[in-house]
C-alpha cells in the first residue's frame, strides 16, 4: 500500500530530492515548511518551486519561523543563500496554502488514518503540533525522522544540524511516545552518497527533474568537497522517505535515544544508548545500514518517472 506522508521540510537541496522521491513513491498529503536550512520565507518558497517543477498536486503550509527557545541559525555553507543554490531560480505563480502548518498537521492526522510524518528539517512544527494536540502522537502509523546521529555530528563535533538547530523541539518530539519513531541520522547519511557518477546518470535521463538534480548536486557536492574533503556528499533527508518505503535496505537497531538541550560541548547532541545491559526502554529505531547501491538506483528509476 502506498504510504500517506506529511513531509515537514527546510529545503534544502536534499530536502528537494527526498520530495522528488516521494512525489512518486508515496502520497504527499502536504509539504509543510520550517525555518532551518534557510529562513521561512525562503524555504516555503523553495517548496513551491519543487511543487510547481514536479508538477505536484500537493499544498504547501508555512510553519515556525524560529525555534522555541533558541535563536535561529541557517546552513548556508551547504545549500546557499536561497537554501536552493545551484540552479537557475525559476518564477513561481503557486502561493503558500496557509501559514499554519501546525494546524494542518493536526487536522490531517485526525482525520486520515495511518499518516506518517517526515520531518526532514528541525523539528519545531512537529514539537508544536504534539503539545498542542498530543493525540496525534498515537493516530500516526509512525514519524521518519532526519536528524541526530548515533555517531559524530555535523554542526558539532556531537550534534546534526536539525536537532542541534532546535534542540527543545527534538526533545519533545523524542520523548513523545511515537509508537514508531524511525531516526536516520549522520551515522546512516553519510553511508548515502552522491559523487559525479550520480550527476552524470541524472543528467542522462535528460528530464527536467533530473536535470534540476543535477544542477542542484552541482553546488551540493562542490560545497560539501570544499567543507570536509569528502567525495561522495551525505544523501541526508531521502532516507527518511527510503526508510519507509524500502524499510529492507536499512538494518534498525531499537535504542533509546535522548536529546541534549543544553551542554557545554554537547548542546543537539542525540544520546542514543547502545549498552548491552539494561539500557532505558527503547523508544526509537535507529538506523545504522543502508544498501546504498540499491537506494541508488532507487532514486535515479524514481527521478526516470517524471517527464
Ligand atoms: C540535515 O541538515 C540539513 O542541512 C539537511 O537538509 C539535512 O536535513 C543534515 O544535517
Ligand atoms: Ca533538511
Amino acid at each position: 500500500m502506498t504510504p500517506k506522508i506529511i513531509i515537514d521540510c527546510d529545503p534544502g537541496h536534499d530536502d528537494a530530492i527526498a520530495i522528488m522521491m516521494a512525489g512518486r513513491l508515496t502520497k504527499i498529503l502536504g509539504i509543510t515548511t520550517v525555518s532551518g536550512n534557510a529562513p521561512l520565507s525562503l524555504t516555503t518558497e523553495n517548496a513551491l518551486i519543487l511543487t510547481e517543477l514536479l508538477d505536484l498536486d500537493v499544498d504547501v503550509h508555512a510553519g515556525a519561523n524560529k525555534p522555541l527557545m533558541v535563536a535561529p541559525r541557517h546552513a548556508e555553507e551547504a545549500h546557499g543563500r536561497t537554501g536552493l543554490d545551484g540552479p537557475i531560480r525559476p518564477e513561481i505563480k503557486r502561493t503558500a496554502a496557509s501559514n499554519d502548518a501546525v494546524h494542518f498537521i493536526i487536522e490531517t492526522v485526525r482525520s486520515n488514518d495511518d499518516v506518517w510524518l517526515v520531518p526532514i528539517g528541525p523539528l519545531t512544527n512537529i514539537a508544536l503540533a504534539v503539545q498542542q494536540a498530543p493525540d496525534i502522537v498515537d493516530r500516526v502509523a509512525g514519524i521518519s525522522i532526519m536528524g541526530g546521529s548515533a555517531g559524530a555530528g555535523n554542526v558539532t563535533a556531537t550534534a546534526e544540524f536539525n536537532v542541534w538547530a532546535d534542540p527543545h523541539a527534538a526533545s519533545i518530539v523524542f520523548d513523545a511516545g511515537f509508537e514508531k519513531l524511525l531516526m536516520a541520522g549522520l551515522n546512516l547519511t553519510h553511508q548515502f552518497g552522491v559523487d559525479e557518477q550520480v550527476i552524470s546518470d541524472l543528467r542522462a535521463l535528460g528530464n527536467q527533474a533530473s536535470l534540476f538534480a543535477a544542477d542542484l548536486f552541482d553546488f551540493y557536492l562542490a560545497a560539501y568537497q570544499k567543507r570536509t574533503l569528502g567525495t561522495r556528499a551525505p544523501l541526508h533527508d531521502p532516507c527518511a522517505v527510503l526508510a519507509i518505503t524500502h524499510p529492507e535496505l536499512f538494518e534498525f537497531e531499537s535504542r533509546n535515544v535522548r536529546v541534549e538541550t543544553t551542554g557545554t560541548h554537547t548542546r543537539g547532541m542525540t544520546v542514543v544508548d547502545e549498552r548491552s545491559w539494561g539500557p532505558g526502554p527503547a523508544n526509537c529505531e535507529v538506523e545504522y545500514g543502508i544498501d546504498r547501491d540499491q537506494g541508488i538506483t532507487i532514486l535515479l528509476e524514481t527521478l526516470s518517472a517524471y517527464s
